[in-house]
C-alpha cells in the first residue's frame, strides 16, 4: 500500500514535467509495484502522448533494401557470418515502387533501412536512390537505417534529400554492449556515429534492445538518460528475441522471460514518453513478434505514437529475420495496412494521412 502510494506521487511528479528525474527515479519508475501501478503508468503514458499529438499515429512505409552486413552483431539474423540467409539487394526499381506504393497508401514518410555497408559502391547507390525517390510524385520523407558511416556520407545524404536516421545503440552500458558485439564494435565508436548523425543535420533516432541476459531494469534506467543527455528527436526499441542463426540462439526464452521482455518494454515506451515527452517513440515490430494480436497496439497505449508498417517486396521478407517470429513474413503492404487501419480503430488512434509526420521535438530544437 505505502509503496503504491510513493509510485502513484512518482508517477505524478513524472507526468507533470517539471522535475528532471535521475536515474533513480527513472528506475523506480520502471518498476511500478503491483498491476494497477504498472496500468496507470501506462495511462498516464496515454494521455501525455495524447496531449501532445492527438489521437493521431505518424506511419512510416519500411523498405528492408538489402541484407548485405559487414558486422557480425551476435544477436542479428542477418550478421555476415550467418551462411543460411542468402543475401539480396533490391533494385533500385523495386525500392522506387515500395517508396510509391508508400506515398500512394498516404504514409507520409518511408524507411531505408539496410545491413551496414560502408564501401563507395553502396553510399553512392543510397545517395542516388534518395534523389530519385525525392523526384517521385508526392515524395514521402525519408529515413534512413544503414549503420555507422563517415560525416562525409551522413552529409551527402542529408544533402540528397533524406531527413531522418535511425541508429541504435543497442545497450548505453559498456559490459552489455561488449558482451552481444564483436571486439571491434565499440561503444564509443557508435556514440561518435549517433553525434555525426546529429551533426549532419539528421532528426536523429536511437534505441535499444529490451530484455537482453544480465540486462536490468537499472540499465534501462540508465538507457533512458542516455536518450535524454544526447537529446534524441526518436526512439525506436522492442524486445530482444533470440534468432536460432545466432550466437545468442540459445539465450533463455522460457514463458516467463518472454513475458518479462514485452512488459519491460511496454514499461520502457511508457516511461521514455514520460521522461523525454514530445519525441516520436515507434511501437515496434518486435512487440508484435511477441504479440501478434495486440503487440504494436499495447506499444501505443503505453504512448508511441509511430507504426512502420512494412511496405517492401514480399520476395525477399524471409531474408531480413533478424529475429524469430518476425510477423506478416507473406503479407503484402496492402494486407499489411488494412489490417493496421483495423487495429488502430479499435484502440481509438487514427493514422496521420500523408504527413512527413517530422518529431516535435525536432521542430522545437531546430527553431531555437
Ligand atoms: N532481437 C531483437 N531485435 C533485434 N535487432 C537485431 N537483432 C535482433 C534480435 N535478435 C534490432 C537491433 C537493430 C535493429 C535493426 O534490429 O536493435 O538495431
Amino acid at each position: 500500500m505505502k509503496n503504491q502510494k510513493k509510485y502513484l506521487e512518482l508517477l505524478n511528479t513524472a507526468a507533470a514535467g517539471k522535475v528532471k528525474l535521475n536515474v533513480r527515479q527513472i528506475e523506480a519508475l520502471l518498476s511500478p509495484p503491483d498491476e494497477k501501478c504498472e496500468q496507470k503508468l501506462f495511462e498516464a503514458a496515454l494521455e501525455l502522448k495524447r496531449e501532445l499529438f492527438g489521437n493521431l499515429v505518424n506511419l512510416r512505409g519500411l523498405i528492408e533494401f538489402s541484407n548485405i552486413c559487414k558486422c557480425d552483431c551476435l544477436y542479428c539474423g542477418i550478421r555476415k557470418s550467418n551462411r543460411k540467409v542468402t543475401r539480396y539487394t533490391m533494385s533500385e526499381t523495386e525500392i522506387l515502387h515500395s517508396a510509391e506504393l508508400a506515398s500512394q497508401f498516404g504514409y507520409g514518410a518511408v524507411v531505408l533501412q539496410s545491413g551496414e555497408r560502408d564501401d563507395v559502391q553502396f553510399t553512392g547507390q543510397v545517395t542516388a536512390l534518395i534523389k530519385k525517390i525525392n523526384a517521385v510524385p508526392n515524395p514521402p520523407a525519408i529515413t534512413l537505417s544503414c549503420g555507422e558511416q563517415s560525416l562525409k556520407t551522413y552529409r551527402r545524404w542529408v544533402k540528397a534529400g533524406a531527413k531522418r536516421y535511425l541508429l541504435r545503440i543497442e545497450s548505453s552500458t559498456p559490459e552489455l554492449f561488449n558482451a552481444i558485439h564483436p571486439e571491434f564494435t565499440t561503444l564509443a565508436k557508435r556514440k561518435a556515429a549517433l553525434r555525426r548523425i546529429r551533426r549532419a543535420g539528421f532528426q536523429t533516432g536511437t534505441g535499444v534492445m529490451i530484455g537482453l541476459p544480465g540486462q536490468t531494469l537499472k540499465h534501462l534506467a540508465r538507457d533512458i538518460k542516455f536518450f535524454r543527455d544526447i537529446d534524441v528527436d526518436m526512439i525506436g526499441m522492442g524486445p530482444f528475441l533470440p534468432q536460432q542463426d545466432t550466437p545468442m540462439g540459445n539465450a533463455d526464452n522460457s514463458p516467463e522471460t518472454i513475458q518479462r521482455r514485452f512488459k519491460w518494454a511496454l514499461r520502457m515506451i511508457a516511461v521514455t514518453r514520460l521522461v523525454l515527452r514530445d519525441v516520436n517513440i515507434a511501437s515496434t515490430t518486435a512487440l508484435q513478434a511477441l504479440d501478434p494480436e495486440n503487440g504494436r497496439e499495447k506499444g501505443l497505449l503505453a504512448g508511441a505514437n509511430v507504426i512502420m508498417p512494412n511496405v517492401g517486396e514480399v520476395a525477399y521478407r524471409k531474408d531480413y529475420q533478424l529475429y524469430n517470429g518476425k510477423p506478416a513474413l507473406d503479407e503484402n503492404g496492402k494486407n499489411i495496412r488494412s489490417a493496421l487501419l483495423k487495429s488502430l480503430r479499435k484502440i481509438g488512434e487514427e493514422p496521420r494521412w500523408d504527413s512527413s509526420g517530422d518529431p516535435i521535438h525536432f521542430v522545437k530544437r531546430t527553431a531555437k
